[in-house]
């Protein structure tokens, strides 16, 4: 079960570099495949994140801090939101405002 969280850790934080990656694609270069890359990596985050909150609490691996874990999952909810209105309008606001709820998890992640 260990293997299972770690691998799931592994692709959050790939989601991570992808949602990241995805703005600065957009924001710095007129690639029209920017926005899949925000989009999908917005996607993987929110579903590797949730698999990691059911592993984590069916191997009892870790105590899961359900307050952070249900704002990480808004903001996130967000990001996909986001993600989804962009692909449909690019626009350089979306983008960026997909990096700062991004960013703002990562903090959340890390200090919390
Ligand atoms: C943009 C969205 C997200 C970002 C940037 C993000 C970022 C991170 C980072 C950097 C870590 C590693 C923290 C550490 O090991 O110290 C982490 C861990 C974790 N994330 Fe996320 N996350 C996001 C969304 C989510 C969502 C939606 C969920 C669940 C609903 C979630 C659940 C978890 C869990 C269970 C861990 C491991 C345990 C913990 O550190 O709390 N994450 N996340």
């Amino acid at each position: 079960m260990s293997i299972l969280a770690s691998f799931l850790l592994f692709l959050h934080m790939i989601g991570l570099a992808g949602i990241l990656a995805g703005v600065l694609m957009q924001l710095m270069t007129d690639n029209t495949k920017s926005v899949k890359v925000l989009l999908h990596s917005a996607l993987l985050q929110l579903v590797s994140g949730i698999l990691l909150v059911g592993v984590y609490e069916m191997a009892d691996l870790a105590d899961v801090n359900h307050m952070k874990i249900g704002i990480k999952l808004v903001i996130a909810l967000a990001i996909v939101v986001v993600g989804f209105v962009n692909k449909r309008n690019p626009a350089t606001k979306l983008a960026a405002a997909a990096g700062v709820l991004g960013v703002l998890n990562i903090g959340l992640a890390v200090f919390w």
